[in-house]
């Protein structure tokens, strides 16, 4: 059975301590959700005592992390490798997530090489799309999506369909002062999303995971999880507590299959 995908980046948010507690008190949790892959995405910081934590328990939590370079190694201070974020047994590489877009300069070329390199490394990048508000104010909302996801998997073959997830933010959605979004608008993107996908890579663009983001909570969880190219909900503010993340859960659980 193909696991619905439940998961959230931290951003910069919690100390090491607060990250530690946070997911002793989630793996209790997720016990209860067989029908749910969990993931989260610490700070690079937490990563190493992250891994250790959730390995002394056996647990099924994924771990990620919320950038990579590209290269291996080299002359690029303040950045992290491949080779370090594999050294640490991460399974997760987010890319591309508006704030990074926004706020570093991120492109869709700089997703794309660094999908490939995640790829390469035998991690599962989670790309993030999505259109600002201007964009959807145009009615170019499509067009938008469709050239951030094209470039994003420029070269990554139809053999990686699996490894890879799509995470559609829309960026007007996000965070404090994000509008959340109305779920036929959702509906109308992620049935389009899909089929970029299909034209892509034919049929088995079907099987690529197509996650939701921006705002999502108790309120709209489940309302998004209905939908039928929903395959998961990636969380910012709502799932930073665990007793709110878990009412979340159980909103969910009760509507996917
Ligand atoms: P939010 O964050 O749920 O707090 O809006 C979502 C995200 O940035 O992925």
């Amino acid at each position: 059975m193909k696991k619905f995908l439940l998961g959230t980046n931290w951003k910069m948010n919690k100390t090491l301590a607060q990250g530690l507690a946070y997911s002793e008190a989630l793996m209790a949790i997720i016990g209860k959700y067989a029908q749910f892959e969990f993931f989260i995405i610490p700070p690079y910081t937490h990563l190493w005592k992250m891994k250790e934590a959730l390995a002394a328990q056996k647990s099924p939590l994924k771990l990620g992390a919320q950038n990579m370079h590209e290269q291996d190694f080299g002359q690029f201070t303040g950045e992290i490798s491949p080779l370090m974020l594999a050294e640490i047994g991460v399974d997760i590489i987010e890319l591309g997530h508006s704030e990074r877009r926004q706020y570093f300069n991120e492109t869709d070329e700089a997703v794309n090489k660094k999908a490939l390199a995640a790829l390469k490394h035998g991690f599962t990048p989670l790309i993030c799309i999505g259109e600002q508000q201007a964009d959807k104010d145009y009615g170019v909302s499509p067009e938008m999506l469709a050239k951030q996801l094209k470039i994003a998997l420029t070269d990554v073959p139809a053999t990686a369909i699996g490894q890879f997830w799509i995470a559609y933010e829309p960026v007007w959605a996000i965070g404090v002062g994000g509008t959340p979004a109305a779920t036929p608008y959702v509906e109308e993107i992620h049935n389009f999303l899909r089929q970029v996908l299909i034209d892509r890579y034919g049929p088995s663009g079907q099987a690529v995971p197509l996650l939701f983001g921006g705002s999502v909570n108790i309120n709209n969880a489940s309302d998004y999880a209905r939908l039928d190219n929903v395959d998961g909900l990636f969380i910012g503010r709502s799932a930073w507590e665990p007793d709110l993340f878990e009412a979340i859960m159980a909103a969910v659980g009760a509507v996917v299959k």
